[in-house]
């Protein structure tokens, strides 16, 4: 079966129960055996597998084949021995016999940083000339699990082809191909085997798919399945979104101490919201941050930090990157060379009549300049004093939106309708209900450039254009 998982209608939970699950266990060889490999190895055969660990490393691969640990790691010494005394685990250098002798090779060889600061892939370049020499002269399907953490594209792109060359078969057909991340933290990989954040297969087959379910069944019953590129780029965004955390709890800590401020009290607190704080919410790629709040503490916490001497570079970077996202959309609608354009929400957010710092506003201002006429609808906003007013709360901020604000009575139109007449191009930047059917009368005359991801929105119309998709 050759199926092409698409990133948007393909990520979802596998039911184990819809894949037929039997009480079978796959021999399975895991080529790399260091932090990861080592581990994949010992849980596996402790899951009732037969594994074979293969390593260039002869030391490595002595150690293990004595049911010995090579590297510091909480129970990992004992479940190589059971392993060993169970006869389920052995070890080789010797990676064609290793495959010939499995049914699913686990790829987990070493990706260090490369010269030019990229990912050094020749380890997996190197274990893909043998894997494919080894499929060569084998006959029964086998599946190889790429587990090392790589650039989007490095399982299909970089792996596939080498594997096809040297073997003279096609993956899908011959050999199953598919990426699996690896989620678990040294000093708990153990632990965190058995009990997984999360388990992801990156696959372009339903069989292989199944077979990756089928030996993780006994841990984690629900996996997600996605495409390969979403599998490889998710443990690249887990890790980075790690640092981020790291380093936003690390500058709150400079922040603190002169003012002599308890770090930990604050952020005990901040990390019991887990409503805004530690959730989902903001999560989402879309448009810039505004309102009356965002920038306003972004630009006091950083004033603030400077007044203390205290260097914050990643909140110093906050409205730099949320200033790149407003020029993001307005290239976007720049690049359709629309003479009129209709923006649909121009509040901050769905629901507020508050146009305070409102990035859409910058897009708009900008358009202004470059003589593109704008209309405008948001069934929140009326012109009137109250708007002029909510302009002197942001004159220091934003003294440039003056000319936005005085011409706001005349593009702001009652209805959607008003709104895209004549529009070459239609700006989403909130969900408004009324929206919806509006936009279905204009679908063929106007780009839109969606910048909140409109719900249930087909991306690949040609006509239409996502700010991050
Ligand atoms: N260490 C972690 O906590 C962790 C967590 C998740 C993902 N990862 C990723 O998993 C991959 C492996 O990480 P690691 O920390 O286990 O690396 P490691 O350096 O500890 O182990 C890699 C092993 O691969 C072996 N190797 C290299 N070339 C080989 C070849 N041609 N044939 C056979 N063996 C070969 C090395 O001898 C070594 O034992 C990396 O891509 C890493 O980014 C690591």
């Amino acid at each position: 079966m050759n199926m092409y998982v698409s990133n948007e209608q393909f990520a979802r939970k596998l039911d184990a129960s819809e894949l037929g699950i039997q009480d079978f266990k796959d021999a399975i060889s895991v080529i790399g055996l260091g932090y990861v490999g080592a581990v994949s190895l010992a849980c596996l055969s402790s899951l009732g597998h037969r594994v074979v660990g293969v390593d260039v490393d002869e030391k490595k691969v002595d150690a293990i084949a004595w049911g010995q640990s090579p590297i510091v790691e909480d129970q990992l010494g004992e479940l190589l021995t059971r392993g060993v005394d169970n006869d389920l685990l052995s070890a080789t250098t010797d990676i064609k016999r290793a495959i010939w002798t499995t049914d699913i090779t686990f790829v987990s060889v070493g990706t260090p940083t490369a010269e030019d600061g990229g990912c050094d892939t020749r380890a997996i370049e190197a274990v893909a000339r043998s894997i494919g020499e080894a499929l060569a002269v084998k006959d029964s399907f086998h599946i190889i699990v790429l587990r090392c953490s790589v650039p989007p594209g490095t399982t299909l792109k970089v792996m596939k082809p080498i594997i096809e060359r040297y073997s003279h078969k096609t993956a899908g057909q011959d050999f199953g191909i598919c990426f699996n991340p690896e989620f678990l933290r040294e000093g708990s990989a153990v632990a965190d085997f058995h009990e997984p954040p999360k388990t992801v297969f990156g696959v372009t087959d339903q069989y292989t798919a199944r077979a990756l379910a089928r030996i993780y069944a006994s841990v984690d019953i629900n996996p997600i399945v996605t495409s390969v590129e979403v599998a490889e780029l998710v443990k690249y965004v887990d890790n980075v979104w790690h640092a981020t955390k790291v380093c936003f709890a690390n500058e709150i800590g400079r922040l603190c101490k002169p003012m002599g401020i308890d770090s930990h009290a604050v952020m005990d607190i901040f990390v019991q919201d887990t409503k805004l704080n530690l959730s989902p919410y903001y999560l989402k790629p879309g448009f810039a941050f505004g309102g009356s709040c965002l920038p306003k503490e972004v630009r006091a916490v950083t004033h603030l930090a400077d007044h203390l001497g205290i260097d914050l570079p990643m909140l110093d970077a906050l409205i730099p990157s949320n200033q790149e996202q407003v020029r993001q959309a307005l290239n976007l609608v720049k690049r359709t060379c629309a003479r009129k354009v209709a923006i649909m929400g121009i509040a901050f957010k769905p629901g507020t009549d508050d146009l305070r710092e409102s990035p859409i506003l910058d897009v708009i201002a900008e358009l202004m300049k470059s003589g593109i006429e704008v209309t405008a609808y948001d069934p929140a906003i009326q012109p009137g004093p109250h708007i002029s007013q909510q302009f002197d709360y942001m004159r220091h901020a934003a003294p440039h939106l003056q000319t936005v604000v005085d011409a706001l009575p005349e593009f702001l139109k009652e209805t959607p309708e008003t709104a895209l007449a004549d529009a070459d191009a239609v700006v989403v930047s909130q969900n408004i209900p009324a929206l919806r059917s509006a936009l279905a009368s204009k679908k063929e005359e106007a780009v839109v450039v969606d910048l909140i991801r409109i719900p249930n929105n087909a991306p690949t119309s040609s006509n239409y254009v996502g700010i991050g998709w």
